[in-house]
């Protein structure tokens, strides 16, 4: 009796470790972006995400950080304005960026989750299929 009562302990701490694992897992891409965007991105877009209004567009809570797929072809290939975020227009250019898949799904997790922005985590597979679209002629502006 003690045996399986321990052995059923053991599943049960199998189990609830796994679904931490899980959770720490997905919070992780958004920590490491952390770390990407501070790297590639802070220089223009700020520590806050809030840019410098009429320079480098806001990334907080504008709406245009719904379509992963823009996200992904505007950090690859760069963007061309005029946008208009938060009713200001911007008409500047933003270099492409070189990030690895892992890279690009951390700072988009990072940047979709902080500031008061909230989405749910995009996934490393969905990168190159992001990619693909872009080749396809997809349009980001
Ligand atoms: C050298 C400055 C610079 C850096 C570094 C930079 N950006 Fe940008 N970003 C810009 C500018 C300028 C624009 C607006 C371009 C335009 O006028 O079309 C922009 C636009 C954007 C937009 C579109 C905003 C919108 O509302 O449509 C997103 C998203 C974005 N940047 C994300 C990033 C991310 C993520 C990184 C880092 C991987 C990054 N940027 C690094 C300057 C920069």
């Amino acid at each position: 009796m003690k045996k399986i009562i321990f052995s059923l302990i053991v599943v049960v701490i199998a189990i609830a470790s796994q679904s931490f694992y899980i959770q720490a897992g997905s919070s992780k891409s958004i920590q490491d972006g952390q770390s990407v965007y501070a790297t590639y991105c802070m220089s223009c877009h700020m520590e806050n995400g809030e840019g410098v209004e009429g320079a480098f567009p806001s990334l907080v809570k504008t709406g245009n950080l719904k379509d992963k797929n823009k996200l992904v072809q505007i950090i690859l290939s760069g963007m061309r304005g005029p946008i208009v975020v938060k009713g200001v227009k911007y008409n500047a250019e933003m270099a492409s960026i070189s990030l690895s898949d892992q890279e690009v799904v951390d700072v988009i997790n990072f940047i979709r989750n902080s500031w008061g922005n909230k989405a749910p985590l995009m996934k490393l597979a969905e990168v190159p299929l992001a990619k693909k679209a872009v080749l396809k002629g997809y349009q980001a502006y």
